[in-house]
């Protein structure tokens, strides 16, 4: 049998915990290490604790102290669900180190997004950019961008609820839908997206808003919905709790350990999208 996978979590907030308690329970991986904030309450204190369990004898360390573990614990893959800024510090250190990198966290901007890629290609590291960690919303994405195509003349709107604590807004998710969508039908993201409908009164066909909805404890909905004069079709996905995102953040991680360092999105992953990119490094090139 192979060993496991070892894994380094970072970040411990409400997907943090989550994400552990699934790989905690997953045989074919190991948690080796998990950090959270400097000085946050968290560190210092052992998993278990934190996720109301017996003590695993994993201590929650600080993210200050990256450098140093990185080397030492030697995680294949590090799993970032922080924030933006954040997350692009861990995880330079964790290509430095050697290790493929998940990002859970939402809300990069594309310059955030270039700096990581170039990173991990720097170090030939595979980066998972995983905005929608979900079976179902990929699902969405990819019948989406199928109806798209067909539904010529339809208005497309996409419209997204989440709790009242999430930082981002619109989700990545929700502009992920919505560019997926726009390369399909030929409009540009760059100037097309709009984010609500505050100064575009009327829709003029060729652009896709994007409504925020933020509130209570939804854990995540989103809708794409196709309009014409006569007929209305949406496609809703909603996450019941989650545990959605685990199981497919465990096919991501067995999806990266087991294949050739590149940049792969979630749909690539899960076998909804093509091509598969890997980086062209000396020793592909004949
Ligand atoms: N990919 C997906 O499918 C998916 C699904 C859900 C959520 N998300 C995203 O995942 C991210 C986290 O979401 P969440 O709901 O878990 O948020 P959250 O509850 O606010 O947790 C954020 C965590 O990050 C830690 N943190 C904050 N600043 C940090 C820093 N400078 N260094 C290290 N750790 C730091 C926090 O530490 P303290 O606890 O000490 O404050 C906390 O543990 C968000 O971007 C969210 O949108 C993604």
């Amino acid at each position: 049998m192979s060993l496991p996978i070892k894994v380094a979590l970072i970040g411990l907030g409400r997907m943090g915990q989550v994400a552990a308690r699934s790989l905690l329970k997953e045989p074919s991986m190991k948690l080796v290490l998990v950090a959270s904030r400097s000085g946050g309450q968290k560190v210092g204190q052992d998993i278990g604790d934190i996720l109301e369990l017996p003590a695993k004898g994993l201590i929650v360390r600080g993210c200050d102290e990256l450098p140093q573990l990185l080397s030492v614990k030697r995680p294949e893959i590090v799993i970032d669900f922080t924030t933006p800024e954040a997350s692009l510090v861990n995880l330079k250190l964790a290509a430095k180190s050697g290790s493929h990198l998940i990002v859970g966290t939402t809300g990069y901007t594309r310059f955030q997004t270039e700096a990581l890629l170039s990173i991990a290609r720097m170090y030939n590291v595979s980066l998972a950019m995983a905005p929608n960690l979900s079976i179902g919303i990929n699902m969405l994405i990819n019948s989406a961008k199928k109806l798209a195509g067909l539904l010529s003349g339809f208005d497309v709107e996409v419209i997204e609820e989440h709790h009242r604590h999430k930082k981002d807004a619109p989700s990545g998710t929700a502009i992920r839908i919505a560019k997926s969508v726009a390369e399909e039908i030929g409009v540009n993201p760059d100037r097309e997206l709009i984010f609500g409908r505050h100064g575009h009164k009327t829709n003029k066909g060729k652009e896709i808003a994007i409504h925020a909805i933020r509130g209570g404890g939804t854990i995540g909905m989103h809708k794409i919905v196709f309009i014409s004069e006569n007929e209305r079709l949406e496609i809703k996905h909603e996450s019941l709790n989650r545990n959605a995102f685990t199981d497919c953040l465990k096919k991501v991680i067995e999806y990266l350990h087991t294949h050739k360092p590149g940049n792969y999105t979630v749909e690539e992953i899960l076998g909804l999208a093509q091509p598969v990119r890997t980086y062209i490094v000396a020793e592909d090139v004949s």
